[in-house]
């Protein structure tokens, strides 16, 4: 395997030198290869993957063997990039040793670091991942995991309390030793305040623009997903039209026995 020239040191020295971090999720190989064509800082292998490529309502879908099918295809395509994956639902939860054992499993997978929501009651987890020598970025905010006990996708720490949690637990996840703390759906007030109080960065979505980075899902930022729009998704193509005008040509062309022209047939 290839040194990678983007790390988790890569991630300190940006915001030392408040550098903006860019990421992007990424599922599949296809995207990952032209993803390595890009100035993108690094990939987060989502467990967004459960709803995106696989159709489930929530991320609690997901689990290791998806997650390593989806790091493993696109570790094959994304070249110099620093591949993040997430641990799936639960899996971090029933102890150090199994989450040791998934952690394994999507750093075997091809992945250099991997993320998971939350630190409480798993601090220990947090901790031998790190002393493994396994970077470890945090998620705070929403956490998609719980979102049966959410009742909802919904905006996180909106009241003094809730957010004075929040950045009490970022603050405890940066002494655990991870690298970078996602934080998801917060007001931007309190997004820019976490941020201030860190030494490592913090990659926001749906957090306002005080986060030393920002990650999107793929397929909002390409605007291929018709089905969600929360307002932080902003849409940096047309990737649906793209993919619709494309297939109708297609279409068209068999229809009317315009495909395959002669140099197109052997
Ligand atoms: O799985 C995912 O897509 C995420 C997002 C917050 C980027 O964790």
């Amino acid at each position: 395997m290839c040194a990678k020239s983007f790390s988790a040191r890569s991630f300190h020295k940006a915001k030392r030198e408040s550098r903006k971090l860019s990421m992007v999720t990424c599922y599949d190989y296809t995207f990952a290869r032209l993803l390595s064509q890009t100035t993108i800082d690094a990939i987060l292998v989502g467990d967004s993957a459960a709803m995106v490529m696989h159709g489930h309502a929530s991320t609690v879908s997901a689990n290791i063997d998806l997650m390593r099918l989806h790091t493993e295809a696109v570790v094959r395509g994304c070249g110099d990039k620093f591949v993040i994956a997430d641990m799936p639902f639960l899996s971090f939860r029933k102890g150090v040793a199994p989450a040791l054992d998934a952690a394994q499993a999507l750093i075997a997978a091809g992945a250099q670091g991997v993320k998971l929501e939350g630190v409480k009651g798993h601090e220990d987890v947090i901790q031998r991942l790190v002393e493994s020598g396994i970077p470890v970025m945090g998620h705070l905010g929403l956490q998609p995991q719980s979102v049966h006990a959410y009742g909802g996708f919904h905006v996180q720490g909106r009241s003094c309390e809730a957010a004075r949690e929040i950045a009490r637990q970022a603050k405890m996840l940066e002494e655990l030793g991870a690298f970078a703390v996602l934080l998801e759906c917060i007001p931007a007030n309190l997004a820019r305040e976490i941020t201030g109080a860190l030494s490592v960065p913090t990659i926001g979505i749906g957090a306002g623009a005080g986060c030393d980075g920002q990650i999107l899902v793929l397929q909002d930022l390409l605007g291929m997903n018709s089905d969600l729009h929360p307002k932080f998704a902003r849409s940096f193509g047309d990737g649906a039209s793209c993919v619709l005008r494309a297939l109708a040509d297609f279409d068209g062309a068999v229809k009317a026995g315009t495909f395959p022209l002669l140099e197109e047939s052997y």
